[in-house]
């Protein structure tokens, strides 16, 4: 509670102290937040708790939200949280924008940081792992022949960026393709092994596929590229917040992410990590006043940016750490093996996603044999308010469902038996 006050009410009063909420406003405010923080802490963690969690969280009335792989969404607080701060803002512009909310912004950076198992000084508060990944590889300064490693699952946000930026220098793109089931983590590492040479100077990898939620081992991937001087960037996008990560323990150089899906923060934020012996290969994408800073902070320098949402993150990440991110990541894990049981004993659905929580966690694709994944979407959609993502790509012909905390077993339940009844 004392950590909610000094967040929420130090963000909203700013360091003069100009508030735009009455002390009456302000009391209820804190009043709301305490009970909400307490019920979140809980230490009874049955199916009434989560769905304690699914009422906090703001998706239309009788929506079944499957697609946070696509778009994550907010809990109220964190709402309500951005609002204040959106009306501050508007309250006093040139304050909060220059300056008045420096030390909210490093309490994220550091809220961040120990989230994430690493020091402040390699975590930027950028907008999206397209802008991360962007800022990777612009940056890189490669020659002629010189080789790029991607899997084959990359998202457009990480396949794009490379292919803009440097293949113009004459580098090669080399694609690795991933088994879609491998039988354990050495499979796809060796598939990098294999395909390195004596030219290659960076392995880009996503860490959780968007297509069919494998998880790759960014970890034996990057001792394995660093014994050869290779440098590792992994996009993050769909791994951050759905499980625990340590990117001390991973190892990469770079990871970027997108705070809007599994962070359940406002859009239009997100994360970026350099390893603070990889950040002199960096060049900010956009330069302007306090270029010359030499910190990550570099990487963030956008003059005028959206504050109100940045902020936002702060009160997602506080709300997340009433729950824990262990409560968190055992959630998700839970509600996979809730959805794969409801549908292991019937032949009429085949997973695409390997089984192992090693190689997989909060996103599972499914396919519905003789059906096409498209029309089985519409159906869920038009017929059920099932929201997830058809993926065709891959040969996937599957529905990518996502798991995330705001759901319940009993919408895990809604959405087996829509999906029988389409199978026919
Ligand atoms: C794996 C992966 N990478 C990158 C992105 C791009 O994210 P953003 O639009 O937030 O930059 C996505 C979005 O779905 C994604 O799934």
């Amino acid at each position: 509670m004392i950590k909610r006050r000094t967040w929420l009410k130090n963000s909203i009063l700013g360091l003069a102290g100009a508030a735009v909420l009455s002390p009456i406003e302000l009391k209820a405010l804190e009043a709301e937040g305490d009970a909400l923080f307490t019920a979140l802490r809980s230490p009874d963690i049955d199916e009434k708790y989560w769905k304690k969690i699914k009422r906090q969280f703001v998706l239309a009335k009788g929506l079944r939200y499957f697609n946070n792989g696509s778009l994550g969404t907010c809990p109220q607080y964190v709402v309500s949280a951005t609002n204040q701060f959106r009306s501050t803002l508007d309250a006093f512009p040139s304050k909060y924008m220059w300056g008045g909310w420096e030390i909210n912004k490093e309490q994220i950076r550091r809220k961040a940081a120990t989230m994430l198992s690493v020091s402040e000084e390699t975590i930027a508060l950028i907008h999206n792992t397209t802008e991360g990944m962007n800022l990777i590889a612009s940056s890189m300064d490669l020659k002629e022949g010189e080789e790029v490693l991607l899997s084959n699952h990359e998202h457009t946000s990480a396949r794009i960026p490379w292919k803009y930026w440097q293949e113009a220098k004459g580098i090669t793109l080399k694609t690795v393709d991933l088994p879609l089931i491998p039988e354990n983590k050495e499979q796809v590492v060796d598939r990098f092994r294999k395909a390195i040479t004596p030219k290659t100077r960076v392995i880009s990898i996503v860490h959780v596929t968007n297509t069919n939620g494998m998880i790759l081992p960014v970890k034996e991937i990057s001792e394995m590229a660093h014994e050869h001087g290779i440098l590792v960037a992994v996009d993050g996008a769909q791994s951050m917040g759905m499980f625990k990560i340590d990117l001390d323990d991973l190892g990469c150089d770079y990871f970027t992410s997108s705070s809007h899906k599994w962070l359940f923060s406002p859009k239009g934020v997100g994360l970026f990590y350099a390893r603070e012996e990889a950040q002199a290969k960096l060049k900010p994408l956009i330069v302007c006043r306090g270029y010359e800073n030499k910190t990550i902070r570099r990487f963030e320098n956008y003059n005028t940016r959206n504050l109100p949402e940045l902020l936002g993150l702060g009160a997602a990440l506080e709300y997340r750490d009433q729950i824990g991110e262990e409560r968190i990541q055992n959630r998700v894990y839970e509600l996979k093996k809730y959805f794969r049981d409801s549908l292991a004993d019937d032949k009429r659905f085949v997973f695409k996603t390997p089984a192992s929580d090693d190689l997989s966690a909060g996103i599972q694709t499914v396919q519905v044999t003789g059906r096409k994944s498209t029309e089985v979407r519409k159906k869920l959609t038009d017929e059920y308010q099932i929201d997830c993502r058809p993926m065709s790509s891959h040969d996937l012909n599957g529905l990518r469902i996502s798991l995330a905390i705001y759901l319940t077993k009993q919408d895990v339940d809604y959405l087996v038996a829509a999906l029988r009844t389409i199978a026919g």
